[in-house]
Protein backbone atom coordinates (compact mmCIF):
# COMPACT_ATOMS: atom_id res chain seq x y z
CA UNK A 1 0.00 0.00 0.00
CA UNK A 2 1.14 3.59 -0.89
CA UNK A 3 2.04 6.33 1.26
CA UNK A 4 -1.37 8.36 0.48
CA UNK A 5 -3.60 4.75 0.61
CA UNK A 6 -2.15 4.22 4.33
CA UNK A 7 -2.69 7.57 5.39
CA UNK A 8 -6.55 7.52 3.93
CA UNK A 9 -6.64 4.06 5.60
CA UNK A 10 -5.51 5.73 9.12
CA UNK A 11 -7.88 8.62 8.30
CA UNK A 12 -10.85 6.08 7.92
CA UNK A 13 -9.82 4.73 10.75
CA UNK A 14 -10.69 7.42 12.27
CA UNK A 15 -6.75 7.45 13.86
CA UNK A 16 -5.37 10.99 14.63
CA UNK A 17 -2.51 12.27 12.50
CA UNK A 18 0.03 13.83 14.83
CA UNK A 19 2.52 16.29 13.80
CA UNK A 20 5.54 14.02 13.22
CA UNK A 21 3.42 11.33 11.15
CA UNK A 22 3.79 11.31 7.57
CA UNK A 23 0.93 13.20 5.80
CA UNK A 24 0.02 14.54 2.25
CA UNK A 25 1.47 18.01 1.10
CA UNK A 26 -2.23 18.94 0.36
CA UNK A 27 -3.43 17.62 4.07
CA UNK A 28 -0.71 19.57 5.86
CA UNK A 29 -1.40 22.95 3.47
CA UNK A 30 -5.38 23.14 4.02
CA UNK A 31 -4.88 22.52 7.47
CA UNK A 32 -2.21 25.14 7.89
CA UNK A 33 -4.42 27.32 6.18
CA UNK A 34 -7.87 26.86 7.88
CA UNK A 35 -6.04 26.96 11.87
CA UNK A 36 -4.14 29.76 11.21
CA UNK A 37 -7.45 31.58 9.56
CA UNK A 38 -9.32 30.00 12.59
CA UNK A 39 -6.52 31.64 14.31
CA UNK A 40 -6.49 35.13 13.00
CA UNK A 41 -10.90 35.59 13.39
CA UNK A 42 -10.26 34.49 17.49
CA UNK A 43 -7.95 37.82 17.28
CA UNK A 44 -9.87 40.17 15.14
CA UNK A 45 -12.87 39.20 17.14
CA UNK A 46 -11.80 40.33 20.13
CA UNK A 47 -11.81 43.73 18.28
CA UNK A 48 -16.11 43.67 18.17
CA UNK A 49 -16.42 43.42 21.86
CA UNK A 50 -13.52 45.34 22.87
CA UNK A 51 -14.96 48.62 21.73
CA UNK A 52 -17.34 48.03 24.73
CA UNK A 53 -15.41 46.96 27.62
CA UNK A 54 -15.50 50.38 28.63
CA UNK A 55 -19.14 51.05 28.42
CA UNK A 56 -20.50 48.08 29.92
CA UNK A 57 -23.61 49.13 31.96
CA UNK A 58 -22.46 47.16 34.98
CA UNK A 59 -19.20 46.03 36.38
CA UNK A 60 -20.75 42.50 36.47
CA UNK A 61 -21.19 42.77 32.58
CA UNK A 62 -18.08 44.71 32.31
CA UNK A 63 -16.33 41.46 34.25
CA UNK A 64 -17.79 38.81 31.99
CA UNK A 65 -17.18 41.01 28.86
CA UNK A 66 -13.62 41.26 29.79
CA UNK A 67 -13.74 37.67 30.39
CA UNK A 68 -14.90 36.74 27.44
CA UNK A 69 -11.82 38.83 24.95
CA UNK A 70 -9.24 37.16 27.09
CA UNK A 71 -10.28 34.00 26.74
CA UNK A 72 -10.51 34.55 22.61
CA UNK A 73 -7.02 36.02 22.89
CA UNK A 74 -6.44 33.08 24.59
CA UNK A 75 -7.79 30.39 21.54
CA UNK A 76 -6.15 32.32 19.09
CA UNK A 77 -2.91 31.17 20.65
CA UNK A 78 -3.84 27.52 21.08
CA UNK A 79 -4.55 27.55 17.28
CA UNK A 80 -1.42 29.47 16.28
CA UNK A 81 0.46 26.80 18.24
CA UNK A 82 -1.40 23.81 16.40
CA UNK A 83 -0.68 25.48 13.33
CA UNK A 84 3.43 25.79 14.09
CA UNK A 85 3.56 22.18 14.94
CA UNK A 86 2.68 21.76 10.47
CA UNK A 87 5.43 23.81 10.14
CA UNK A 88 4.64 27.65 9.56
CA UNK A 89 5.67 29.64 12.32
CA UNK A 90 4.29 32.46 13.69
CA UNK A 91 5.76 35.53 12.36
CA UNK A 92 4.70 34.31 8.16
CA UNK A 93 0.84 33.70 9.82
CA UNK A 94 0.65 37.17 11.68
CA UNK A 95 2.77 39.06 7.82
CA UNK A 96 -0.54 37.09 6.20
CA UNK A 97 -2.75 38.69 8.32
CA UNK A 98 -1.95 41.97 8.11
CA UNK A 99 -0.90 41.98 4.42
CA UNK A 100 -4.65 40.67 3.72
CA UNK A 101 -3.20 37.42 2.26
CA UNK A 102 -4.89 35.34 4.80
CA UNK A 103 -8.71 35.48 5.80
CA UNK A 104 -10.53 35.70 8.82
CA UNK A 105 -14.30 35.30 9.33
CA UNK A 106 -16.34 37.50 7.72
CA UNK A 107 -18.76 37.90 10.69
CA UNK A 108 -15.98 39.99 12.35
CA UNK A 109 -16.08 42.74 9.84
CA UNK A 110 -19.79 44.50 11.16
CA UNK A 111 -19.59 46.96 13.76
CA UNK A 112 -21.49 46.88 17.11
CA UNK A 113 -23.44 50.47 17.75
CA UNK A 114 -25.02 49.40 20.46
CA UNK A 115 -24.79 47.29 23.79
CA UNK A 116 -27.16 44.84 22.78
CA UNK A 117 -24.35 43.78 19.84
CA UNK A 118 -22.44 42.22 22.79
CA UNK A 119 -26.02 39.90 23.81
CA UNK A 120 -25.96 39.24 19.71
CA UNK A 121 -22.51 38.17 19.56
CA UNK A 122 -22.35 35.70 22.51
CA UNK A 123 -25.98 34.43 21.27
CA UNK A 124 -25.38 34.21 17.54
CA UNK A 125 -21.34 34.62 16.77
CA UNK A 126 -20.38 31.94 19.75
CA UNK A 127 -23.34 29.92 19.35
CA UNK A 128 -22.42 29.21 15.41
CA UNK A 129 -18.47 28.90 17.28
CA UNK A 130 -20.02 26.31 19.20
CA UNK A 131 -21.88 24.65 16.26
CA UNK A 132 -18.40 24.71 13.80
CA UNK A 133 -16.28 23.94 16.89
CA UNK A 134 -18.03 21.20 18.63
CA UNK A 135 -17.19 18.52 15.61
CA UNK A 136 -13.62 20.19 15.37
CA UNK A 137 -12.81 18.04 18.60
CA UNK A 138 -12.83 15.21 16.40
CA UNK A 139 -11.15 16.46 13.66
CA UNK A 140 -8.55 14.07 12.62
CA UNK A 141 -5.41 16.30 12.94
CA UNK A 142 -4.05 16.18 16.49
CA UNK A 143 -3.20 19.25 18.03
CA UNK A 144 -6.11 20.92 16.26
CA UNK A 145 -9.11 18.30 17.89
CA UNK A 146 -6.95 18.74 21.36
CA UNK A 147 -6.94 22.74 21.05
CA UNK A 148 -10.86 22.82 19.91
CA UNK A 149 -11.78 20.43 23.49
CA UNK A 150 -10.38 23.16 25.32
CA UNK A 151 -11.95 26.15 23.06
CA UNK A 152 -15.49 24.51 23.17
CA UNK A 153 -15.17 24.26 27.31
CA UNK A 154 -15.10 28.30 27.18
CA UNK A 155 -17.25 28.61 24.49
CA UNK A 156 -20.50 27.58 25.91
CA UNK A 157 -19.94 30.53 28.77
CA UNK A 158 -19.60 33.06 25.77
CA UNK A 159 -22.86 31.73 24.42
CA UNK A 160 -24.75 31.68 28.02
CA UNK A 161 -23.15 35.46 28.62
CA UNK A 162 -24.46 36.54 25.76
CA UNK A 163 -28.30 35.12 25.75
CA UNK A 164 -28.55 36.13 28.80
CA UNK A 165 -27.70 40.13 27.75
CA UNK A 166 -30.24 40.07 25.32
CA UNK A 167 -32.55 38.14 27.69
CA UNK A 168 -32.55 41.06 30.39
CA UNK A 169 -32.70 43.94 27.73
CA UNK A 170 -36.06 41.82 26.09
CA UNK A 171 -37.34 42.06 29.51
CA UNK A 172 -36.77 45.85 30.31
CA UNK A 173 -38.23 48.61 28.82
CA UNK A 174 -39.52 48.51 25.04
CA UNK A 175 -36.85 50.55 24.28
CA UNK A 176 -34.29 47.73 25.67
CA UNK A 177 -36.19 45.20 23.93
CA UNK A 178 -36.07 46.99 20.25
CA UNK A 179 -32.47 47.58 20.76
CA UNK A 180 -32.04 43.50 20.86
CA UNK A 181 -34.36 43.03 17.98
CA UNK A 182 -32.50 45.85 15.92
CA UNK A 183 -29.08 43.71 17.19
CA UNK A 184 -30.77 40.51 15.74
CA UNK A 185 -31.94 42.11 12.60
CA UNK A 186 -28.01 42.72 11.79
CA UNK A 187 -26.07 40.14 13.22
CA UNK A 188 -28.83 37.27 11.96
CA UNK A 189 -27.55 36.81 8.30
CA UNK A 190 -23.53 37.09 8.86
CA UNK A 191 -23.96 34.55 11.10
CA UNK A 192 -25.29 32.15 9.24
CA UNK A 193 -22.49 33.28 6.59
CA UNK A 194 -20.18 32.22 9.12
CA UNK A 195 -20.63 28.61 7.80
CA UNK A 196 -18.95 29.46 4.32
CA UNK A 197 -20.43 29.27 1.58
CA UNK A 198 -23.35 26.51 0.47
CA UNK A 199 -21.55 22.63 0.01
CA UNK A 200 -22.23 23.35 -3.95
CA UNK A 201 -19.87 26.07 -4.39
CA UNK A 202 -16.92 25.43 -1.62
CA UNK A 203 -13.95 24.82 -3.02
CA UNK A 204 -12.73 22.14 -0.11
CA UNK A 205 -15.31 20.89 1.91
CA UNK A 206 -15.70 17.78 0.17
CA UNK A 207 -11.39 16.99 0.69
CA UNK A 208 -11.57 18.26 4.11
CA UNK A 209 -14.86 15.84 4.65
CA UNK A 210 -13.10 12.72 3.08
CA UNK A 211 -9.81 13.16 5.14
CA UNK A 212 -12.76 13.84 8.26
CA UNK A 213 -11.03 17.96 8.80
CA UNK A 214 -14.85 18.60 8.51
CA UNK A 215 -16.79 15.87 10.10
CA UNK A 216 -20.40 17.98 8.96
CA UNK A 217 -20.97 20.05 5.79
CA UNK A 218 -21.20 23.96 5.79
CA UNK A 219 -25.06 23.14 4.76
CA UNK A 220 -25.22 20.81 7.35
CA UNK A 221 -23.80 22.78 10.96
CA UNK A 222 -26.11 26.26 9.51
CA UNK A 223 -29.23 23.96 9.63
CA UNK A 224 -28.69 22.33 13.05
CA UNK A 225 -27.40 26.08 14.05
CA UNK A 226 -30.72 27.78 12.63
CA UNK A 227 -32.63 24.85 14.20
CA UNK A 228 -31.20 25.34 17.56
CA UNK A 229 -31.70 28.95 17.57
CA UNK A 230 -34.74 29.82 16.30
CA UNK A 231 -36.50 28.27 19.54
CA UNK A 232 -34.25 30.37 21.34
CA UNK A 233 -35.40 33.46 19.34
CA UNK A 234 -39.06 32.52 20.45
CA UNK A 235 -37.80 32.58 24.37
CA UNK A 236 -36.25 35.65 23.73
CA UNK A 237 -39.51 36.93 22.17
CA UNK A 238 -37.49 38.29 19.40
CA UNK A 239 -38.31 37.77 15.86
CA UNK A 240 -36.12 35.87 13.32
CA UNK A 241 -35.54 38.48 10.22
CA UNK A 242 -36.00 36.17 7.24
CA UNK A 243 -39.88 35.85 6.25
CA UNK A 244 -39.18 32.20 4.29
CA UNK A 245 -38.58 31.01 8.27
CA UNK A 246 -40.58 27.41 8.53
CA UNK A 247 -40.68 24.64 10.26
CA UNK A 248 -40.59 21.43 7.62
CA UNK A 249 -42.18 18.65 9.62
CA UNK A 250 -40.86 16.13 6.08
CA UNK A 251 -37.36 17.24 6.90
CA UNK A 252 -37.63 17.85 10.97
CA UNK A 253 -35.72 21.13 10.97
CA UNK A 254 -36.48 24.81 9.80
CA UNK A 255 -36.89 25.77 5.70
CA UNK A 256 -35.26 29.51 5.49
CA UNK A 257 -34.29 31.98 3.04
CA UNK A 258 -31.42 32.46 0.53
CA UNK A 259 -28.29 33.90 2.15
CA UNK A 260 -27.10 36.61 0.55
CA UNK A 261 -24.05 35.44 -1.36
CA UNK A 262 -22.68 38.47 -2.93
CA UNK A 263 -22.57 40.53 0.49
CA UNK A 264 -20.75 37.57 1.71
CA UNK A 265 -18.07 37.33 -0.85
CA UNK A 266 -18.04 41.18 -0.67
CA UNK A 267 -17.02 41.46 2.99
CA UNK A 268 -14.37 37.96 2.14
CA UNK A 269 -12.76 40.10 -0.15
CA UNK A 270 -12.23 43.31 1.99
CA UNK A 271 -14.77 44.98 1.46
CA UNK A 272 -17.25 45.03 4.54
CA UNK A 273 -17.90 47.77 7.00
CA UNK A 274 -15.03 47.33 9.38
CA UNK A 275 -12.60 45.44 6.93
CA UNK A 276 -10.22 48.34 6.77
CA UNK A 277 -10.97 49.30 10.40
CA UNK A 278 -9.90 45.83 11.59
CA UNK A 279 -6.66 45.06 10.00
CA UNK A 280 -5.25 48.52 10.57
CA UNK A 281 -5.58 47.51 14.37
CA UNK A 282 -4.26 44.67 14.34
CA UNK A 283 -1.17 46.41 11.98
CA UNK A 284 -1.69 48.85 14.21
CA UNK A 285 -1.22 46.67 17.85
CA UNK A 286 1.63 44.59 16.16
CA UNK A 287 4.02 47.51 15.42
CA UNK A 288 3.49 49.00 18.87
CA UNK A 289 3.82 45.72 20.30
CA UNK A 290 7.65 45.11 18.49
CA UNK A 291 9.44 46.24 21.80
CA UNK A 292 7.75 43.65 23.94
CA UNK A 293 8.22 40.99 21.37
CA UNK A 294 12.18 42.33 21.28
CA UNK A 295 12.39 42.15 24.97
CA UNK A 296 10.86 39.03 25.86
CA UNK A 297 13.35 37.65 23.08
CA UNK A 298 16.23 39.20 24.84
CA UNK A 299 15.63 38.08 28.35
CA UNK A 300 14.95 34.32 26.65
CA UNK A 301 18.49 35.11 24.47
CA UNK A 302 19.89 36.24 28.21
CA UNK A 303 18.55 33.10 30.83
CA UNK A 304 19.61 30.71 27.61
CA UNK A 305 23.22 32.23 27.55
CA UNK A 306 23.03 31.93 31.38
CA UNK A 307 22.07 28.46 31.11
CA UNK A 308 24.87 27.01 28.56
CA UNK A 309 27.42 28.97 31.07
CA UNK A 310 26.52 27.01 34.05
CA UNK A 311 26.44 23.73 32.06
CA UNK A 312 30.22 24.52 30.74
N1 LIG B 1 -15.36 34.29 6.44
C1 LIG B 1 -14.24 34.41 5.68
N2 LIG B 1 -13.86 33.47 4.76
C2 LIG B 1 -14.64 32.39 4.64
C3 LIG B 1 -15.81 32.18 5.40
C4 LIG B 1 -16.16 33.20 6.33
N3 LIG B 1 -17.25 33.12 7.09
N4 LIG B 1 -16.35 30.99 5.03
C5 LIG B 1 -15.56 30.48 4.08
N5 LIG B 1 -14.54 31.32 3.83
C6 LIG B 1 -13.47 31.14 2.83
C7 LIG B 1 -12.62 29.94 3.12
O1 LIG B 1 -11.57 30.26 4.01
C8 LIG B 1 -12.12 29.59 1.72
O2 LIG B 1 -11.12 30.51 1.36
P1 LIG B 1 -9.54 30.08 1.36
O3 LIG B 1 -9.41 28.91 0.41
O4 LIG B 1 -8.81 31.31 0.91
O5 LIG B 1 -9.23 29.71 2.79
C9 LIG B 1 -13.31 29.93 0.84
O6 LIG B 1 -14.10 30.89 1.58
C10 LIG B 1 -14.15 28.71 0.47
O7 LIG B 1 -14.84 28.28 1.63
P2 LIG B 1 -14.87 26.72 2.02
O8 LIG B 1 -16.16 26.47 2.73
O9 LIG B 1 -14.55 25.88 0.83
O10 LIG B 1 -13.64 26.69 3.04
P3 LIG B 1 -13.47 25.77 4.33
O11 LIG B 1 -13.66 24.33 3.97
O12 LIG B 1 -12.22 26.18 4.95
O13 LIG B 1 -14.73 26.15 5.28
C11 LIG B 1 -14.95 27.27 7.40
C12 LIG B 1 -14.79 27.44 5.87
C13 LIG B 1 -16.32 26.64 7.67
C14 LIG B 1 -14.86 28.64 8.07
C15 LIG B 1 -13.83 26.34 7.88
O14 LIG B 1 -12.59 26.90 7.48
C16 LIG B 1 -13.82 26.15 9.38
O15 LIG B 1 -14.61 25.40 9.91
N6 LIG B 1 -12.86 26.83 10.06
C17 LIG B 1 -12.71 26.63 11.51
C18 LIG B 1 -13.68 27.47 12.30
C19 LIG B 1 -13.46 28.95 12.06
O16 LIG B 1 -12.51 29.40 11.50
N7 LIG B 1 -14.41 29.73 12.51
C20 LIG B 1 -14.32 31.18 12.31
C21 LIG B 1 -14.94 31.87 13.45
S1 LIG B 1 -14.00 31.70 14.92
C22 LIG B 1 -15.02 32.28 16.05
O17 LIG B 1 -16.15 32.53 15.80
C23 LIG B 1 -14.47 32.42 17.41
C24 LIG B 1 -15.49 32.61 18.47
O18 LIG B 1 -14.85 32.48 19.70
C25 LIG B 1 -16.19 33.90 18.41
Amino acid sequence: MNLRDNFQARIDRDEKIEPKDWMPDDYRKTLIRQISQHAHSEIVGMLPEGNWITRAPSLRRKAALLAKVQDEAGHGLYLYSAAETLGVDRATMLDDLHTGKAKYSSIFNYPTPTWADMGAIGWLVDGAAIMNQVPLCRTSYGPYARAMVRVCKEESFHQRQGFEILLTLCRGSEEQKAMAQDSLNRWWWPSLMMFGPNDADSKHTAQSMAWKIKRFTNDELRQKFVDATVPQAEILGLTIPDPDLKWNEEKGGYDFGEIDWTEFWNVVKGNGPCNRERLKARVDAHEKGAWVREAAMAYAEKRKKKQQQKVA
